[in-house]
């Protein structure tokens, strides 16, 4: 597998016999330190929701049907009114140049080159002019999305959110699971820190929020921190300040699928953080198909978390999700081969999509259905799968 040649980036090769993301997680592990392999691999305290994202997936079963036509089949779907090649994006990584130094540059022309959709972090290490610029080079690329992290400066975000617009991103996500950090014991432990030149590059400029006097009894969170916490208004105002479609990072109980749903937003990606906000919430598999009952095809969904196979993204199209974001295994795929890394692991799951297509009769995306499933409890409700309408 090779990628488009890429004059500026680190020229890596990845080794043979490379077969799997878990593959690259293997890889990526020998070459990042201690402090970095917290950060990236780590989740909340026990990691029990970590482990959960991918036994969910690992437990649905799959009925194949046989003998159906599959020649001319493919991935193509539509989404935000955009074609897209597969429904797999990259999910939005912090810091990714603290993976290798070529960061999410690299990450970009790998999407670019596989035609996958990227989610730039508000926590980016490299500027969205440049990744922008990464992308719209290319004519097959994917989608540009922002992610936002609201800031206790609500004039500073809209002056980010017009710096992501004017770079021409397509959308916004605003991230609604995170109004503070889990509790990260791994990182605690390893110490986690930040290396030297690595940092927020969006954030630079923004002044600390006003120092709040405590009085003995106050909590830092609650009396500090929280007060600048997005609720639902901010939603809202987001919109208001925007042209561009909002979509909730974060959403997995139905009842706020529903809010959003009813406040026009444009998509809802169910996740949990990849376990790493509140350990114990549940599997976002196990999450996605009661928001996907709630809002009835109303708008789209996208899903993360533990979504390592080709398998485990037709589980989530089965289950109602127009697409899915794939996390750690890029900055994985990153860490030891850079840009070739990332597109390598793209490669290869989208590679394991059509075979799990083909072996389950599906030869395009609108015959993935609950009906693929072996899950009586779930057989009952029939998502209004509208993709290929969005
Ligand atoms: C994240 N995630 C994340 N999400 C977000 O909205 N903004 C961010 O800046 C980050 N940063 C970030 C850093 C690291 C190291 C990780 C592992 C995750 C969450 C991310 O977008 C996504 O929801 C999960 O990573 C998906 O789970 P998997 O695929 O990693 O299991
Ligand atoms: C994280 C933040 C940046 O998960 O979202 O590390």
């Amino acid at each position: 597998m090779t990628t488009k040649p890429v004059p500026s980036l680190q020229r890596h090769a990845v080794p043979p016999g490379t077969a799997s993301l878990a593959d690259h997680e293997r890889l990526a592990r020998q070459c990042l330190d201690d402090n970095a392999w917290a950060y990236f691999s780590g989740g909340a305290a026990d990691e029990i929701t970590l482990a959960a994202n991918h036994s969910a997936w690992d437990r649905i079963t799959l009925q194949p049907r046989v003998l159906r036509a599959l020649a001319g089949g493919h991935t193509r779907t539509t989404l935000l009114g955009r074609t897209l090649a597969h429904p797999i994006l990259l999910a939005p990584i912090a810091f990714q140049r603290m993976a290798h130094p070529d960061g999410e540059l690299a990450s970009a022309y790998a999407a670019a080159a596989l035609g996958a959709g990227l989610v730039l972090s508000t926590q980016s290490s490299t500027p969205v002019e440049a990744v922008a610029q990464a992308m719209q080079g290319d004519p097959a690329s994917g989608p540009l999305w922002f992610q936002l992290y609201l800031q206790h400066d609500r004039g500073f975000t809209r002056e980010l959110v017009q710096r992501a617009e004017a770079a021409g991103c397509d959308a916004l996500v605003l991230t609604v699971d995170a109004p503070t950090s889990g509790a990260r014991d791994r990182e605690r432990r390893a110490g986690f820190r930040l290396p030297a030149g690595i940092s927020a590059v969006h954030l630079a400029g923004l002044a600390p929020p006003p120092a709040r006097l405590l009085s003995p009894g106050q909590s830092p969170l609650f009396d500090g921190l929280l007060h600048h916490a997005p609720t639902w208004a901010d939603v809202q105002w987001l919109q208001s300040v925007t042209r561009l479609p909002v979509l909730l990072k974060g959403v997995l109980h139905p009842d706020d699928a529903r809010q959003a749903a009813a406040l026009g937003v444009a998509g809802l990606i169910v996740s949990n953080h990849g376990g790493r906000t509140l350990d114990t919430a549940p599997a976002t598999a196990h999450a996605l198909p009661r928001v996907a009952q709630a809002v009835q095809g109303a708008l789209p969904l996208l899903v993360d978390g533990g979504i390592r196979r080709g398998t485990d993204v037709l589980k989530a199209l089965a289950l109602g999700a127009s697409a899915v974001l794939l996390g750690r295994p890029a900055v994985y795929g990153l860490a030891h081969a850079g840009a070739a890394g990332v597109a390598h692991v793209l490669r290869l799951l989208r590679d394991e999509l059509e075979i799990a297509m083909a072996l389950t009769g599906c030869a395009t995306l609108e015959r993935v259905t609950p009906a693929l499933l072996d899950l009586p409890a779930l057989q009952t409700f029939t998502p209004r799968c509208a993709r290929g309408d969005y």
